[in-house]
């Protein structure tokens, strides 16, 4: 059984404290606000899972300062995460630390910092872009392995998900402005809320070997009133260092909401669909016989993010393995392609990536 803190009593709190439960881990919940820990145990959790569960202890971030756990979950808002990070790494590492998405905002606050604290302390660092690891994506990762595709022409990924569902999953919020959500700049809008979509593209991108993304060419439509600064839709155009050109939309007005990807190959093509139906994910695909396959994957809402805790599990249980998806690295590269866009949108010019430069705004270069 591992020991378990979890940083914010929000809604991802409350969802990764369900599903460590789930697998029979202890849990402790802390937040600042003395509001949240009662709303997670009077509203959040009952009311999603049926029955608050006495075995969670919820406290403030001071009781829980001088006790080790195995893994250490931020789930706060992103403008928060980094200097969390940084804390826990100082004061107590833990074996595991899971970074909620996305993993800081586009200023890349203390990236290189943090990627140094992982390397010094020997803490697996983890970001949670739990898409990477539900069931349609491991079975797609199968079918790419496979050699489904042939030579891999283009990518596409779309989250776009109008977030009136995310402010009916927060009825203490007025709106964008009382949260993050109303502003790019601590992570939110389109391009922070929804970074899945660049996230997922940059993980299909790395099975089929077609490398990083080293070109960014975006457009945004923002909204500024004085009361919110935030990217409704976020749209992308990418290149990858092998040549590779796609696209990336993410957008927060798109109602019902359309999650998916795409791959078009030489010998065959792969969808990816997320919420296909109310209960299942899907995969469509066809190889060189042209014929087209639909699987369907049933799931819950708690089971996107069973994938990754299992994960995560495994990690506690056997050590890092040669490969994560939500490793922290990956979770970097994709909040260099949200900066990259941003600063892409100001000067109204392509923004190369130079990897090389590391992990911060030095990295991005107008052509
Ligand atoms: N992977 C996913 O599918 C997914 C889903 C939802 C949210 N998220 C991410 O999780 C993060 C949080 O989102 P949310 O919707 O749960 O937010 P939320 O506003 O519901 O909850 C955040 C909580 O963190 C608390 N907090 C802030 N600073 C703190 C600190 N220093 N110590 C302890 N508590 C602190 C706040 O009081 C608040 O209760 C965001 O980065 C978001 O993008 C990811």
């Amino acid at each position: 059984m591992y020991n378990v803190k979890i940083f914010g009593a929000g809604s991802i709190g409350n969802h990764l404290a369900h599903a460590c439960r789930r697998r029979g881990w202890q849990v402790s919940i802390c937040d600042l606000d003395p509001a949240a820990l009662e709303r997670t145990k009077s509203e959040i959790y009952p009311a999603r899972y049926g029955a608050w569960d006495e075995e969670i202890r919820l406290a403030s971030p001071a009781e829980l300062a001088g006790d080790d756990f195995d893994l250490v979950i931020i789930g706060t808002p992103p403008d928060t995460h980094m200097s969390l990070a940084c804390e826990v790494l100082r004061q107590r590492p833990p074996r595991v630390l899971l970074i909620e998405k996305p993993v800081c905002t586009p200023a890349l606050e203390e990236a290189e910092t943090v990627l140094r604290l992982q390397e010094e302390t020997g803490t697996f660092v983890a970001v949670g872009y739990n898409h990477t690891l539900t069931r349609h994506s491991r079975r797609a990762a199968e079918l790419l392995a496979g050699g489904l595709l042939g030579k891999t022409l283009t990518i596409t990924a779309a989250f776009r998900e109008y977030w009136g569902g995310i402010f009916s999953a927060h009825p203490w919020l007025a709106g964008p402005r009382d949260s993050y959500l109303g502003f790019a700049s601590r992570g939110g809008g389109a391009g922070g809320e929804h970074s899945h979509a660049v996230n997922i593209w940059q993980f299909f991108a790395q099975l089929t070997g077609t490398g990083r993304i080293t070109e960014v060419s975006a457009m945004l439509d923002l909204v500024a009133d004085g009361q919110v600064d935030y990217d409704r839709l976020f749209l992308l155009n990418v290149k990858t260092e092998t040549g590779l050109v796609g696209a990336v939309v993410q957008d927060v007005v798109t109602e019902p909401p359309q999650k998916t990807a795409r791959l078009q190959g030489e010998s065959g093509f792969l969808e990816w669909l997320v919420n296909y139906d109310a209960g299942h994910d899907a995969l469509r695909y066809a190889g060189s016989d042209g014929e087209i396959i639909e699987e369907l994957f049933a799931k819950t809402r708690p089971d996107d993010f069973a994938g990754e805790i299992d994960h995560l599990g495994e990690i506690l249980r056997d050590g890092p393995p040669d490969f994560s998806p939500i490793a922290l690295c990956h979770g970097l590269d994709t909040m260099l392609v949200v900066a990259a866009a941003h600063l892409s949108h100001r000067r109204q010019r392509t923004v190369r990536i130079n990897y090389d430069a590391g992990y911060g705004l030095q990295a991005l270069e107008p052509v």
